[in-house]
């Protein structure tokens, strides 16, 4: 260290033991109550989290109404990291810890901290490169997105206080490019009407709720088991930097007292001059009208029993999308999230296209059928965004229910997927959506490597192809498979734990296999395979038969496919991302999309190419592109 530099530490150690020895914590116990009081508080007191230990509830306590307890898994035996608690501003706090045994590791000497400055430092060896996450704590849902004076504003499901769902607040990050996030301060707060569920946001540029005109409105669930699960609003006048909860709140609950009644999506619907908002109500979809986005009125319900059964809705958006190259076609499209019923078991996003009358929402192609905007198994409550004019831009959250609270990640757990833009096109006379990764992510390429163009029968491989771009790359192909053959490649490490990414004419399939990625253990759970189960008349799944063995299947260590039927031709143009943690797969410019994560131990160096029975195909334009920021 430089003279200048060793002065410059002894004098910043200098201010916080000066700052410390102001400060002054003490812990005492009330029957079940743990009080901590602080003197000449920092910023933040930092909890150390166990994730296996139960929770326990803790509060700031200012004596109003307001405070609200926070459900946190404070170490009792170990501690696997921290998060920040913040303190406010006050020279003197209390918090009260509800739940905590009195000898559990928290409180013992030194494991409470105070600090000024919380700055995660990245340990997680999965964090994406180039996919949003938040700096620390858990993520679900990406939620409330709109665009607004040039900035995309991303809110998602937050919890602050650890890698684990609960404790729902709004997160927010904006970005001018959608490839570059920067973290912003939670925007909206877990409160005493209860958890802040997933929701969305408008640009309300008629000043029809009255907080001025482009104010962003936002509406979201607040969910408790007291209170049930109730829409309810909050404005933003500083650009989605801050919200003001709307002192009327909730502004709609279910007529019918029903107890799944959440993820409000609204928009402006031109025709009608005035706002629409959907709401998921268990297996329907409810519409609402308003003209000032406070008072809700009942207009129709659409879906039960349609598409994937049986099947629970959440996360609806309801857009408009044009034929690509077609803008004149228009159709309406709703996107719904199910939860159990995606195609690999549990959570996945299907959609229906058809026509709007300005009450009701009619399909036009056979409702019962299922079309999934998404072939992969983490692919999930995908809305959104509004406010971009005649662009629609979905963003997905890239996990699965099944799996998303034990994903081998500690500081921070979920990512969002790469945003996509969704277009409609038209196969044997049906309508399906597109979803091609939006072309702005095309900015994250950096160095390029190209692998010759060969027609291939058996194998080529091409070793440490990938080997610079540490585990973040993106490939783009073009294969011309034999007919009724196999064509495909494999990203693979030297451990030998691999993804392979194949067409199977004969099968009629895209696929994507991740049985052999690298860490799947976790993925383990005792039940039935879904090949094993049927449903019977109430919608209610069994097993196919009375002797059924209880096995151990991995819901993660599978296999993903979709049908190549909604291709064109004989070549099929691949565009695959990779990022650290995750695999998503383009064809034929999102006709297909195939998102799924993986856990490599080591970063995929070496990429095989490969067909059946030693078949000819075609491999063309192949080249991979280091991303970065
Ligand atoms: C979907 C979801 C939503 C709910 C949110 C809670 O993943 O279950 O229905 O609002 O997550 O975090």
């Amino acid at each position: 260290m430089t003279t200048r530099y060793s002065f410059l530490f002894t004098l910043m150690v200098i201010a916080c033991l000066t700052a410390l020895a102001q400060t002054t914590m003490c812990t005492t116990r009330q029957g079940d109550t743990t009080i901590i009081t602080i003197e000449q508080p920092l910023r933040y007191l930092l909890l150390p989290i166990e994730e296996a230990a139960g929770e326990a509830r803790v509060l700031l306590d200012t004596q109003q109404k307001d405070d609200t307890w926070m459900d946190i898994r404070l170490a009792r035996k170990k501690t696997d990291y921290y998060v920040p608690f913040a303190l406010g501003k006050e020279r003197s706090v209390t918090i009260r810890v509800l739940g905590l045994p009195h000898d559990a590791l928290t409180l013992k000497d030194g494991q409470l901290a105070l600090t000024d400055h919380w700055n995660p430092i990245n340990t997680d060896y999965y964090r994406p490169v180039y996919h949003h996450t938040p700096s620390y704590g858990w993520m679900n849902d990406a939620n409330g997105m709109v665009y607004k004076d040039g900035e995309y504003h991303l809110y998602y499901q937050y919890n602050p206080y650890g890698s684990i769902w609960g404790n729902m607040h709004w997160g927010h990050a904006v970005s001018k490019d959608l490839c570059h996030w920067e973290e912003l301060p939670t925007a909206i707060c877990r409160d005493t009407l209860g958890h802040i569920f997933s929701g969305s946001s408008v640009v309300d540029k008629n000043n029809t709720a009255g907080y001025g005109p482009n104010a962003i409105i936002a509406l979201y669930t607040s969910a408790s088991s007291r209170n049930g699960q109730v829409q309810c609003m909050a404005y933003s006048t500083d650009n989605g930097r801050t919200f003001t909860k709307y002192e009327g709140n909730p502004v709609l609950r279910p007529f019918d007292g029903l107890r799944d009644f959440r993820d409000p999506k609204v928009f402006w619907y031109e025709p009608k001059a005035c706002w629409f908002m959907i709401v998921s109500a268990d297996k329907e979809i409810r519409f609402y009208t308003s003209t000032n986005l406070k008072n809700w009125k009942y207009l129709s319900s659409f879906g039960k029993g349609y598409g994937a059964q049986p099947c629970q809705y959440e996360c609806p958006d309801f857009v408009e999308l044009a034929v690509k190259g077609q803008p004149d076609i228009k159709k309406y499209v709703m996107l719904m999230n199910v939860n159990p019923g995606g195609p690999f078991g549990g959570s996945a996003t299907e959609y229906f296209v058809g026509d709007f009358d300005g009450t009701n929402f009619h399909v036009t192609d056979d409702p019962h059928v299922a079309k999934w905007l998404d072939y992969g198994k983490d692919h999930y409550a995908t809305v959104c965004f509004s406010n971009t004019g005649e662009r629609v831009i979905a963003l997905p959250w890239m996990s699965n229910w099944q799996y998303a609270n034990i994903t081998p990640t500690r500081q921070h757990r979920g990512a969002n997927g790469l945003p996509r833009e969704l277009s409609l096109y038209l196969k044997d006379r049906h309508y399906y959506v597109s979803a091609d990764v939006a072309p702005e992510i095309r900015l994250l390429r950096k160095e390029c490597h190209t692998l010759p163009d060969a027609v291939i029968a058996g194998e080529s491989r091409y070793t440490d192809a990938t080997a610079d771009y540490q585990g973040s790359f993106e490939l783009e192909a073009d294969i011309t498979p034999h007919k009724n053959k196999v064509a495909g490649l494999e990203l693979y490490n030297d451990l030998g734990e691999r993804c392979l990414i194949y067409l199977d004419l004969k099968a009629g399939q895209a696929v994507m296999d991740r049985t052999e990625s690298g860490i799947t253990e976790f993925g383990h759970r005792a039940g039935i395979h879904p090949a094993e189960l049927i449903t019977d008349k109430d919608g209610k799944q069994r097993p196919k038969h009375l002797d059924y063995d209880i096995k151990y299947i991995n819901e993660f260590a599978m296999t993903t496919w979709a049908p190549l039927r909604l291709c064109e031709g004989k070549t099929f143009h691949l565009d695959i991302f990779v990022d650290k943690c995750s695999v998503e797969l383009f064809i034929d410019h999102g006709r297909i999309a195939m998102t799924n994560l993986i856990f490599p131990t080591q970063p995929y160096r070496h990429v095989r190419l490969y067909t059946s029975d030693h078949d000819e195909a075609q491999f063309k334009n192949i080249r991979i592109y280091h991303l970065s920021l």
